[in-house]
Parts: C-alpha cells; structure tokens; sequence
C-alpha cells in the first residue's frame, strides 16, 4: 500500500490524503542534520505535485533523491557508498534517474557530475522549487545543477510531506543558513547567509499540525537563537531596515511565545541553540511556558579559551558557565546537551583537559562529540595545518565519551523515583510490549503499553534507568491531554 500522503489546500489549512493519481515513484533519502530530513518533507511536497508517489523500494523508483551533508568527511564517503548501491540498482533499471540534494550537492556542484558517473542532477539546499524544471531537463537527456543560494526563506508558503511520522512529532523550519562563521564549519558555504521565516507561516503550520493531531514540534534552524524577521531578507542586512521594521521585527524569544501561546496543547522544542547569541528572554519564555520543554542542545565545541578563539565562537569559557548558571537558575531541572570537537589544530593536553573540566561543571545529560575532520573551503582548512594525529584526536574522543557516559548516568539515576511526563511516540526498539517517549529533558523513557496509545501524555513512575534511557511504568493519563 502507498504510504504517502499528499495535501490539498483548503485555505489556510491543509488536508492530506493519499493521492492515486501519481503514477511515478520517488525514493528519496536523508542524511546529517534534522534540517535535512525537514527539507526531504519540502521536496516531496514539490514532487507530489508533479505526478511522485514516495516508496520505501529502491528497486521500483524512477527518481532516486539522495539529500547529502558535509559536515564530516566521514558523512560524505557514506553518500558515495549509497551512490555505488544505487549503481548496482540502475544496472537492472536502467531508466532510473539519480540526484543529488544537500550540501554535499552545493559544495560540490557540477563536480559531482564529473567525479560520479551516476549522478544525473545536483540541487542545493535553497533550489528544491526548480526540482520540476530540473526533472524535466535530465528526462529529455540532459544533466541539470541548480546551487543558486537565495536571500530569503525559500519554503515558507509549502506544506512539507510528513515522510515516515509517527503522526505525533514534526519538525518546522524558522531559519536557514548561518552567519556565524565558525573556522570548523562548512555550512555557512554549504547553506548559505543567515535568514528567518515569516513568523504568521509559523504560526499557520503549527496550527495546522495541531489540527491533524500532533503533539511536539521542534522549531529549526542551525541557529534559532539569531532568528529575526523584519519582513524578509538577510539578518545581515537589518542594519539598514526602516525605522518601522526595526520598531515591529520579531526576535526568538517573541517567536517562541507566539508559538507557545497559539497551541498550550503542545509541545514545543528547538534546535539548535547558539551560545553567543542565546538571551536571558529566551530563558524566561521557557520558564514562564509549561509547553515549552526544558531541555536546550547549546553546543560548546570546546572548554579551551584558546580554542574557542581560534574556532571563532564569540563567546569564552566563563560566559559559556555564567550562561548555564543562568538556566539553572531559571529553570533547575532542564536538561542540557552538547557537541564538542577533539583535536582542533594545535589542541594541546592542557586544552583537552579544560574540556574535561568544562563537562564536569556542566554534568551534560547527554552530548554529540567528534574528532575534527578538516573541510575544505573553511577558514580553518585554508589557515591551520590540521596537526594533531588521528590516534591523539580519537584517544581524546574516547576519554571525554567516557566522561559523557558517566554524567549522562548520574543525570538518568537522578529520575529515579520520580514521577515524569512522557509523550508516547512509538513501540520501543528493544520489546514490543513496552512504549517509548520522552520526558522534557528529552531524556528517553520506556514503560509497558497496557491500554496507553502513541500520542497520549502518560505520567510514569521511574524505577530504573541506564546512561540513556529511563525505565517506569505508567501511573496515569497527565493532566495534557
Ligand atoms: N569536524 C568535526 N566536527 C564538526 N562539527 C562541525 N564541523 C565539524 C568538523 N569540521 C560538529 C560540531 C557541530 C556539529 C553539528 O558537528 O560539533 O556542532
Ligand atoms: Fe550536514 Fe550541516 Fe548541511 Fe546539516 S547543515 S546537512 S549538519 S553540513
């Protein structure tokens, strides 16, 4: 049975349903950040219109979409790899077409079509509404590159297909691009200058989520903290907005309220957070919010002064803690994430070591951590000797993933016989006779089922827990549903 859903407008509010008509099959693919998967909703919504059903069969598709990220060398050999299996597929259906979307595509562009034979089309992440033109250039045997970055928020006005949902939690685009400039980081070449959705489009697309019945959003960009609207264009240019547009811009914390207040129902998360640009008023929208969860992913990258300087975060060491005491203070139990890198150019011991000590302050509840993998085009690739040894980055990964295991199991142990609001998602991985979910913190909880349903907020008592997941039983329905 065709798993896709297609909308159809209806003023504001928008009806999905499975649409018979389209005879043509999409296989479509996502890799790196949730940016990424949203985005395939976007080009599904676009493809819907154009005659494309989604199938989870590789074999059957005529068009195979891969949606790329570039952030690690290693994100980008696992694309070639798919492109060799999709190789493998086109030898026995010939007449299957492959593109390329994401970042990998916009650092790439026409390269790819040089350096991968298979690849018919290359689409960057601010020109997925060429998608038809561009289809229809590689059908009458012609490859086709669109990589044109654009000023504005490029999709507001598309209803994205929720692809693979669990009908309870969605993701909902507030900002593309980055203005940040980090020296590790390739996405502000990748993803273009920094810029904000149309609060009002927000608003409809959460009020129409909240319709068909979702619970949690998570509002998105690679910076939500800098979002800005003040009727369209770069945050780089409101410097020169009219005296009016200053009086009557949008900034996070506003947006986030908005949101909060529109649906009091629901759920309401974000990512991810920038330290330098996070402000107090945001903290106290979360606090002043029971919908808005408390938990808040604010990657440090590194406890390093020294570091940090040379990654251009604009921010230090004791400002990262006054802002985390800051949290803590306003709200005592959110939970807190990071990301971190070991083995940026000319880390010494002594800078790993603050690291340790900037985590063991934190006692995050849960983190990401990499070892630096040069980018080409970054600052940092075109002024640092990338020197530290593979075996030195990795034997530092692995002590502070150590150190993380350890925090993230004193933070579970801290539930432990407390009583916890879970949004149920779906059937756990490991048993089938137990529910997942999660908790504010974002923390995982599973439980068994009894007469409970995917989707109902369910109060669960904690009587276990590992470093990742909380273990209970469920004492009741809560008081949000
Ligand atoms: N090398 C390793 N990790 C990186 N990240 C971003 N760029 C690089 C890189 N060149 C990590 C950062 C960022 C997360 C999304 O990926 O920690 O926050
Ligand atoms: Fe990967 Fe960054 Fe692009 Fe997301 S924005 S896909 S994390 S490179």
């Amino acid at each position: 049975m065709e798993k896709i859903i297609d909308e159809k407008q209806q003023g504001n509010s928008l009806v999905m349903e499975p649409k018979t008509e389209n005879k043509r099959k999409l296989f479509i693919e996502s890799y790196g950040c949730q940016m990424n998967f949203s985005d395939s909703e976007i080009v599904a919504s676009i493809l819907s219109k154009e005659g494309y059903n989604t199938t989870q069969q590789l074999e059957e598709a005529d068009l195979v979409l891969v949606n790329t990220c570039s952030i690690r060398e290693k994100a980008e050999q696992t694309v070639r790899k798919r492109l060799e299996k999709y190789n493998a597929v086109k030898r026995i259906n010939p007449n299957m077409k492959v593109g390329v979307l994401g970042c990998m595509a916009e650092r790439l562009k026409s390269k790819f079509l040089e350096e991968e034979k298979i690849v018919d089309l290359v689409v960057g992440p601010d020109a997925y509404k060429d998608l038809p033109n561009l289809i229809n250039e590689v059908e009458e045997g012609r490859n086709a590159v669109n990589v044109i970055l654009s000023k504005e928020e490029t999709y507001g006005d598309i209803s994205p297909v929720r692809l693979q949902s669990n009908g309870v939690s969605a993701f909902v685009s507030i900002t593309r691009g980055c203005d940040n400039m980090c020296t590790f980081c390739v996405v502000p070449f990748t993803r273009g200058r920094e810029r904000s959705r149309d609060p009002q489009s927000i608003i409809e697309e959460v009020n129409d989520l909240a319709n068909k019945g979702f619970k949690e959003i998570t509002l998105l960009g690679q910076n939500v903290d800098s979002y800005l609207w003040y009727g369209g264009g770069l945050k780089k240019d409101f410097k020169d907005a009219t005296p009016m547009q200053k009086a009557t811009a949008t900034n996070f914390a506003a947006l986030l309220k908005m949101v909060a207040e529109a649906q009091p129902k629901m759920r309401i998360r974000f990512s991810t957070s920038n330290p330098q640009d996070m402000t107090l008023d945001v903290i106290e929208v979360m606090a002043a919010h029971r919908n808005i969860c408390n938990y808040i992913h604010l990657p440090v990258q590194s406890g390093s002064d020294k570091m940090l300087k040379k990654m251009n975060r604009l921010h230090t060491r004791e400002e990262y803690f006054s802002l985390i005491d800051n949290i803590k203070k306003l709200i005592p139990d959110c939970g807190i994430s990071h990301d971190i890198i070991t083995g940026f150019p000319t880390e010494t011991e002594e800078d790993h070591q603050d690291t340790i000590s900037l985590m063991k302050y934190v006692k995050y509840d849960f983190g990401f951590m990499f070892a630096y993998s040069e980018r080409p085009g970054t600052m940092a690739a075109r002024k640092f000797e990338d020197d530290i040894p593979e075996e030195t980055k990795k034997r530092r990964l692995s002590e502070i993933v150590a150190l993380q295991q350890e925090h993230s199991k004193y933070r579970t142990s801290q539930f432990l016989g407390k009583t916890v609001e879970v949004l149920i998602e779906k059937a756990s991985k490991k048993s089938d006779a137990h529910w997942s979910g999660r908790n504010t913190q974002n923390t995982v909880v599973v439980f068994p089922k009894e007469n409970y349903k995917v989707g109902d907020f369910v109060n669960v008592k904690i009587s276990d827990c590992t470093s990742a997941t909380l273990i209970g039983e469920a004492v009741g329905y809560s008081d949000n549903n």
